[in-house]
């Protein structure tokens, strides 16, 4: 299956390797076509390059938006229409970087960054925030764990959307364990307690409460 992701930074770049390597096709784009077309030479036959963020999103089953929180709005307004029928997935954390190199939050302690994300796409997409809950290297370093996988957990309120980023889960080598609605996407955040930990299926089920 295809999916697109917007933004080949440090996250994004880190996703499309690992989909790829479980069998993913790739849609690539960057705010510089240049960061895009040298993932997608890195990434081989799997990726191509799109002509835009629009561009990037036809076709795709899926679309990753792997981009700091700040600009998130904007690209979303101008894929809008593409994203109707869509799974979107969203690793961003809301987070800001000063002159000094301190992070902070942008949104209010407490504020649940999926549901303020769901509320800026348009009616049909469907969101499930993953991707985001441990750092680039971690991420690479912990998929495809053997014998037992690593999981990765995703916050989602819609259950077509779970079963749907399960999959991309998988694909990237990962156990996929739902932490819970979009309201508890701030566990999978930098502070949040499931971030950057990389534990087996029955941990992170006694973390989260399930089965
Ligand atoms: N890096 C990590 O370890 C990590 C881990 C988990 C979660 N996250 C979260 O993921 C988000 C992205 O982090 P990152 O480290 O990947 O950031 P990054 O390295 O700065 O990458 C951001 C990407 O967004 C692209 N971009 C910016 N504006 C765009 C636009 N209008 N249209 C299309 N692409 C655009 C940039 O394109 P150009 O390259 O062309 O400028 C860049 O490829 C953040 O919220 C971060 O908190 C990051």
């Amino acid at each position: 299956m295809t999916t697109a992701i917007i933004g080949t930074g440090g996250i994004g770049s880190a996703i499309a390797r690992q989909l790829a390597s479980g069998g993913e096709t790739l849609r690539l784009s960057s705010a510089d076509p240049a960061s895009a077309r040298t993932l997608a030479a890195q990434i081989g036959r799997a990726a191509v390059v799109a002509a835009d963020n629009r561009d990037a999103v036809q076709g795709a089953d899926a679309v990753v938006l792997a981009l700091r929180f700040t600009v998130l709005k904007g690209v979303i307004d101008q894929i809008a229409g593409p994203l109707t029928g869509n799974l979107v997935v969203v690793p961003s954390n809301p987070l800001t970087l000063d002159a000094h190199g301190n992070l902070s939050r942008v949104l209010p302690e407490g504020q649940s960054s999926g549901k303020v994300v769901a509320g800026w796409l348009p009616a049909g997409a469907r969101l499930a925030m993953a991707f985001g809950s441990m750092s680039a290297d971690l991420f690479e370093s912990s998929s495809h764990r053997s014998p037992e996988r690593a999981v990765l957990f995703y916050a989602a309120d819609d259950d077509r959307a779970g079963q749907e980023v399960e999959r991309l889960v998988r694909a990237a080598g990962f156990e996929p364990v739902k932490a819970g609605g979009l309201e508890q996407s701030s566990r999978l955040e930098v502070g949040g307690d499931l971030h950057d930990l990389v534990v087996g299926p029955a941990e992170a089920r006694s973390l989260v409460g399930g089965p």
